[in-house]
């Protein structure tokens, strides 16, 4: 290339590219997390990452994809048609889409699977849940969130300038106390959580939710799909389906695709999309991305051997952990393990790399602080021999790992 052409392309790659100094209030957060997230780290990376990735023949036990449905052939080929069909939709914001769109059909089999009216399809569980918070909470609205509630309904209170009342985990009598106290507002509950595993009282908190007249908002993520009838859900599967207002789920669980929904009235539904924000402001899925969801719905709903077969593998490695010492606190497809402390979650987690086991390990935000965790999450293709492999790993490194040291392992003890 000659140089007059290289100096007419100032972005081609083979030039030096540019690194601009950030100012001292930028380089300081990065800083920061440099000091508190990389050096205290054996191997110089956040904890969260170990040191080698899963080969041929690991165990890999990180996937949401409980129902190991993302390579099903009838998804991938509904998403490859779309894709070659060009389909009818534009990229653009859903504000603009009109009724009868692949979208609002996708809503309404989604609301037909969860008994609801009617339902939003969003970007992301993220996006569903800060827009739906951003919608029906104000600076008035005292909202009653479960301390362990994900992170994105509490981004939506902060979003919704919202006072926020946390109760301690599943505690449905704080909560009816904060309640008492602060007035009707708005109830904030996973059904399952994602840390550790565990089901919320989901009946009581309904029933205290509707007696002091709160709006109730489940987040289902974890278990759409996993629980109920046809996979319908915690909500369905209790009976609940009248009496809640809002189910909102990731689509990137079971559904293993990347999107997010409100269920809800038909009344919400139809004011959602002139309301929130991440509706007007951000772009709508793309046509392929809903093919794949649609085709999606109908394998979770057909799969009734595939939530037999997880929920077996999940009782037996939980039931398996628990035997060898190990405090379990899970009711579900997500075990977790709580280590403790980081330094202790990075010897657990790489005892269990060296034998080529892969779980996730989880950490302060999405942890209290030296509370962190080592998560297993199943999937109904695992083998039981895999299963029986982890067992005999963990119940191999219990001292390596100072197991019986753990404030976790002690709690259980005591
Ligand atoms: C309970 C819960 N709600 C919401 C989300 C956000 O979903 P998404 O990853 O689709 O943004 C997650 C994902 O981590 C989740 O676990």
């Amino acid at each position: 290339m000659s140089e007059e052409l290289k100096s007419s392309y100032p972005h081609n790659t083979a030039y030096p590219k540019s690194s601009k100094p950030f100012p001292d209030f930028v380089e300081k957060k990065l800083q920061a997390c440099e000091e508190e997230t990389f050096k205290p780290r054996k191997n110089g990376k956040p904890l969260v990452l170990g040191n080698k990735l899963p080969g041929y023949g690991s165990i890999i036990l990180q996937s949401n994809d409980y129902l190991n449905v993302s390579k099903h052939p009838d998804i991938v080929l509904a998403q490859i048609s779309m894709l070659e069909n060009a389909g009818r939709e534009l990229v653009m914001s859903a504000v603009f889409l009109h009724e009868g769109s692949d979208k609002s059909v996708f809503e309404k089999s989604m609301a037909d699977f969860t008994g609801f009216e009617s339902s939003v399809l969003c970007q992301s569980g993220w996006a569903a849940n800060v827009g739906l918070m951003q919608i029906i909470a104000d600076k008035d609205t005292p909202v009653y969130i479960d301390f362990f509630t994900h992170m994105s309904l509490w981004e939506g209170i902060k979003t919704a300038g919202a006072p926020p009342y946390p109760f301690r985990h599943n505690d449905v009598g704080h909560m009816e106390r904060l309640i008492k106290k602060h007035g009707p507002g708005i109830v904030l509950v996973d059904s399952l959580y994602s840390t550790i595993g565990d089901i919320a009282p989901l009946e009581d908190i309904v029933a205290v939710a509707e007696q002091y007249g709160c709006v109730s908002v489940i987040d289902e993520s974890h278990s759409l799909g996993v629980y109920g009838d046809e996979g319908a859900g915690l909500i369905n599967e209790l009976g609940l389906t009248d009496k809640v207002h809002f189910i909102t789920a990731s689509l990137a669980k079971a559904f293993a695709g990347r999107a997010g929904i409100i269920i809800c009235s038909e009344q919400f539904a139809h004011y959602y999309p002139y309301l929130a924000f991440p509706a007007i402001f951000s772009s709508a899925l793309l046509p392929h991305e809903i093919a794949g969801l649609q085709a999606t719905l109908k394998v979770i709903r057909e799969g009734d051997d595939r939530r037999a077969v997880l929920h077996e593998h999940a009782q037996f490695l939980r039931e398996g952990l628990d035997t060898l010492g190990y405090n379990i606190a899970s009711q579900s497809q997500i075990v977790a393990i709580e280590s403790g402390l980081e330094s202790d979650t990075e010897v657990f987690r790489d005892a269990l790399e060296a034998k080529d086991v892969f779980g996730s390990v989880f950490l302060t935000p999405a942890t209290p602080k030296n509370r962190s965790l080592m998560r297993f999450s199943l999937h109904s293709g695992l083998e039981r021999e895999e299963l029986e492999y982890v067992l005999k790993v963990c119940e191999e490194i219990r001292d390596e790992v100072n197991m019986w040291e753990w404030k976790s392992t002690k709690r259980k003890k005591g």
